[in-house]
């Protein structure tokens, strides 16, 4: 046997319903900011020209970092090239160095990321607490791991940042492509 709904009834009802619909959001909002994110593949290349990024010594011990542009069929691309402790996929090692180059723009919404050597500053900056340097966004403080290949680690984004394809011959370092699809610009 059923009964109407009274307002009594109305004025626990809409209010929890209004808390469960808050709750499963900040719920999903927390498992997508900490877990969902995309593992990083072996990168697609795609051939672009040879450009000279650094020379070996200019990296020299690992965390070093150097800023440059990369110049694709959409634009001059920011990008940074990292020196790792160990190799990456879609990286480049030399010896005992290893390289990584990837895109400084976001896979959220392309704002241009930043490296951030700094982890205490980056905790307080971006509230999260990263185990080596990292690429943080200052749009929606989202983090990529370079020791991961860019793999997005925390925040907003669930895409890497595409890799920049590197080649090194006598002490120099080049850039000779780039990971396809090309994120954001380029949606999967
Ligand atoms: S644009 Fe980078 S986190 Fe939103």
């Amino acid at each position: 046997m059923s009964r109407k709904l009274t307002r009594r009834d109305l004025i626990w009802i809409l209010p929890s319903g209004v808390a469960a619909g808050f709750f499963g959001w900040f719920g999903w909002r927390t498992v997508r900011i900490l877990f969902l994110k995309e593992r990083v593949p072996e990168p697609t290349w795609r051939d672009g020209e040879r450009v000279e990024v650094a020379r070996l010594e200019e990296l020299e011990a690992p965390w070093a970092f150097k800023y440059f542009t990369y110049p694709t069929r959409f634009g001059e691309l920011k990008s940074v090239l990292v020196r790792l402790p160990g190799p990456v996929v879609g990286g480049l090692s030399v010896g005992e160095a290893h390289f990584v180059g990837l895109s400084r723009i976001c896979t959220h919404l392309g704002c241009t990321v930043n490296y951030v050597p700094d982890l205490e500053a980056g905790a307080i900056a971006y509230n999260y607490r990263a185990s080596n340097p990292f690429l943080g966004c200052p749009c929606h403080f989202g983090a990529f791991d370079p020791a991961q290949g860019g793999k997005a680690v925390f925040g907003p984004p669930t895409l890497p940042l595409p890799r920049l394809r590197l080649e090194a011959a006598e002490g120099v370092i080049y850039a000779t492509g780039h990971e396809e699809p090309l994120y954001p610009i380029e949606r999967g």
